[in-house]
This record gives C-alpha cells, sequence and structure tokens, in this order.
C-alpha cells in the first residue's frame, strides 16, 4: 500500500465489561477511496469493531489510527469529524423531533454556517430519497425510512470515511437497490458491516471476513467468497 491508510487497526483488542473476550488481535488498514465489506456469522465482533473506528469503544489492547491519529480520548472530536457511522440500530441514531433537525444535528455542531447547513441537510436527504420525509418525525418512520434518515445524518457531514453497520437490513427490494446505488457513487472510503453478500460483491472490492473476534480471511472479494472456509462460515 502506498498512500499512508486512513484508518488502521494494530492487534486491537476488546473485553465488554463483564464480558468475553469480543475482539482477540484484530489488524488491518483500509486505503483511501478502498470499500471494504466486512463479513461474518452473528456475534463474530464486526459491530464491536466498528464502534472502535471513531472511538465509542476504546481498544483494551492495540490500537487504532485515523488518517494517522491515535483514537484515544483526546483526538475523539477529530476522529468523528473524518469517520461517519451508521449504527446497526437506526433508533440510535435519530433524537431530534424531526428529520430535517436530526440531519442538521451533525453540521450544526461543526460550527458551519447557517447557509452550508441548509445546504448539506438538503442534498444528504436528497441523496437518500427522503425528500418527502424531511418535516415529519423521526420517531415515527417506518423501519426501512429511519434507516435512510440515519444515514442522511451521517453523509450531511460529508465523512472522508464512512463506515455503514448492516446498512440493507430490512429494506425493501426497491430501496436497497437505491441504496446501493448512492453508495456505488460515494467516493469515501467505507467499511460495511453485512450478511448481504450480493451487496458486498457489488460495492466492495476488498472482504474481510471476522469470526470469534479474529480475522480469518482479508483480500479481494471475490476471492476471499470463494474460499471453501469462507463459504462454510458463511453458509454461501
Ligand atoms: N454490550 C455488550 N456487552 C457484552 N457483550 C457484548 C455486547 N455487545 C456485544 N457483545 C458480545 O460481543 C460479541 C461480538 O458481538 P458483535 O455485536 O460485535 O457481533 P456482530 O458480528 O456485530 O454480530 P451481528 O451479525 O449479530 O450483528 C458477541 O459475543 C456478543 O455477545
Ligand atoms: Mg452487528
Amino acid at each position: 500500500m502506498s498512500a499512508r491508510p486512513v484508518i488502521e487497526f494494530r492487534e486491537v483488542r476488546y473485553s465488554y465489561p463483564g464480558g468475553a473476550e469480543a475482539l482477540r488481535g484484530i489488524s488491518f488498514a483500509v486505503a483511501q477511496g478502498e470499500k471494504v465489506a466486512l463479513l461474518g456469522p452473528n456475534g463474530a465482533g464486526k459491530s464491536t469493531l466498528l464502534l472502535h473506528t471513531d472511538g465509542l469503544l476504546l481498544p483494551s489492547a492495540g490500537e487504532v489510527v485515523v488518517d494517522g491519529m491515535p483514537v484515544e480520548r483526546k483526538t475523539l472530536s477529530e476522529v468523528r469529524r473524518r469517520v461517519g457511522l451508521v449504527f446497526q440500530n437506526p433508533d440510535d441514531q435519530l433524537f431530534m423531533p424531526t428529520v430535517e433537525e436530526d440531519v442538521a444535528f451533525g453540521p450544526l455542531n461543526m460550527g458551519l454556517a447557517p447557509k452550508e447547513v441548509e445546504r448539506r441537510i438538503d442534498s444528504a436527504i436528497r441523496a437518500v430519497g427522503a425528500i418527502g420525509l424531511r418535516k415529519r418525525s423521526s420517531m415515527q418512520l417506518s423501519g426501512g425510512q429511519k434507516r435512510a434518515v440515519a444515514l442522511a445524518t451521517v453523509l450531511a457531514m460529508q465523512p472522508g470515511i464512512l463506515v455503514l453497520d448492516e446498512p440493507t437490513a430490512n429494506l425493501d427490494g426497491r430501496t436497497r437497490a437505491a441504496l446501493v446505488h448512492i453508495l456505488e457513487r460515494l467516493d469515501c472510503s467505507c467499511i460495511i458491516a453485512t450478511h448481504d453478500i450480493d451487496m458486498a460483491r457489488r460495492l466492495c472490492s476488498r472482504a474481510l471476513v471476522v469470526d470469534d473476534g479474529r480475522v480469518v480471511a482479508d483480500g479481494p472479494c471475490a476471492e476471499v467468497l470463494a474460499r471453501p472456509d469462507v463459504a462454510e462460515l458463511l453458509y454461501l
């Protein structure tokens, strides 16, 4: 890899308080513009790994580095400007009275000028096809609509690194296809945890497979998915 990676995990370990070790020495690096699928069975550690990308969890051992900065308490606000994390459950992301206030929250927090905030809201809501939902209450949307709005809240911050946890879960075919299309056009670096192998193949040049807190495969998506051990692990 020639350029400095945009995000790097170095032997990251993590144990939940009072729980078993969920990450057992995870190492990988993502290059600028790369789209990486994070695959693995339920409980493998995908969400735990993603929560480390923007410092919502800090490693028990090892290190996460974003744009050359170690992720630690004093770098959190810088890290969160660069890494946009969309949670597995959209209810964890939406907390304002209306959709447009939810989408405005990040840009306002970044201290952007009102005109720029307005432009960001507009383009993010448009990107996820949610124009008609703008004045609605986030709490009263369907599961798929919430997912789209949760993505818009993060797109509005224009992160260089977009991290998505199961973005296509519970989406109907049409909404899913639209989402894949949005993600195809983004030129940021992405890490996408998913059980949606078809989306992984379409979107991601690379696949990282985790099992029981360890990386068991990392390489070009098609090659990784063709491996018999991966096919067995993922029930392909
Ligand atoms: N808040 C928590 N407290 C304690 N243990 C947890 C917590 N969250 C997850 N775990 C445990 O950590 C391990 C990894 O869970 P994680 O949610 O990262 O898996 P995942 O790969 O995202 O699974 P899924 O595909 O079901 O979303 C599992 O054994 C899980 O039980
Ligand atoms: Mg998960």
